[in-house]
């Protein structure tokens, strides 16, 4: 395949994985086959905005409220997340050879400890990847990783570890989920909402958004395409002129 060059790519690019259900529904399909249509355009793009060199992704798989979903449904989405697990353990040489960090953005503790232990496994054995840096946001809730990050800075504050004066944006970043990494340039989100959705809540403040009608399984390298040419044009003036 022949990759497009941008004369600017987002170092960090975010995708709000939504529509699945809809998906599902024109076509007169159980939701769930919805979601698996949706994790194999998550792999098929994952792949792709890694060629094309984008070096920080994540995608948002699950919120802290989806679990407000009937049973069946979350069931089925974290069945999908064990088989993604499971293909990522079987096809770990080929990751590290990739260079491709994986890193879960979320509170594991409510995730089933099965797919807990799986998930600890992957980012251990790729911690020292770096060539792309790739973040699948499971339990993740942005006001749920400001609440833990506050939590733990303010026990470092009462145990003396930390000063008042020494919080700052760039500390509070550093006790986020995405600590480390750059901030997301551009935030996509497919299916026709125009909202974040409790997403990357405090790290989206200077983030460009890229909105579609497209459901999320029909996604597509050109989509992809669409809104990274839209990027490209893109004035970010971070408030100076
Ligand atoms: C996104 O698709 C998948 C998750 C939120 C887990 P949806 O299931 O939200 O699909 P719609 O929005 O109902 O179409
Ligand atoms: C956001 O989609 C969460 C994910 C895509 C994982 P939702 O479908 O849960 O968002 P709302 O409920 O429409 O805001
Ligand atoms: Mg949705």
């Amino acid at each position: 395949m022949d990759y497009p060059v941008f004369s600017v790519l987002p170092r960090h690019l975010a995708i709000i994985m939504d529509g699945n259900g809809r998906w599902a529904k024109q076509r007169g399909l159980p939701r769930s086959e919805g979601h698996k249509k949706g994790s194999e355009v998550f792999r098929k793009i994952g792949e792709y905005a890694g060629n094309i060199g984008i070096r920080h992704l994540t995608f948002y798989a699950f919120s802290t409220e989806n679990w407000n979903r009937p049973e069946n449904e979350v069931n089925a989405l974290m069945n999908l997340f064990d088989s993604f697990l499971g293909e990522a353990i079987e096809r770990l040489d080929e990751n590290l050879e990739k260079g491709i960090r994986l890193r879960f953005l979320g509170d594991k503790n409510g995730v089933p400890a099965e797919l807990r232990a799986l998930m600890d496994y992957v980012e251990e054995q790729t911690k020292d990847c770096d060539k792309t840096f790739l973040n699948i946001a499971i339990n993740y809730g942005g006001q749920q990783e400001i609440t833990q990050a506050v939590q733990r800075i303010a026990q470092n504050v009462k145990d003396n570890n930390l000063k008042l004066e020494e919080i700052t944006p760039e500390l509070i970043s550093s006790y986020l989920y995405t600590a480390e990494q750059p901030d997301p340039d551009l935030i996509i989100r497919p299916s026709g909402e125009l909202r974040l959705s409790n997403f990357l809540t405090f790290q989206s403040a200077y983030s460009e958004f890229w909105f579609s009608d497209v459901l999320w399984p029909d996604f597509t390298e050109e989509t992809l395409n669409e809104a990274l040419a839209d990027f490209e044009k893109r004035n970010r003036r971070f408030g100076g002129i």
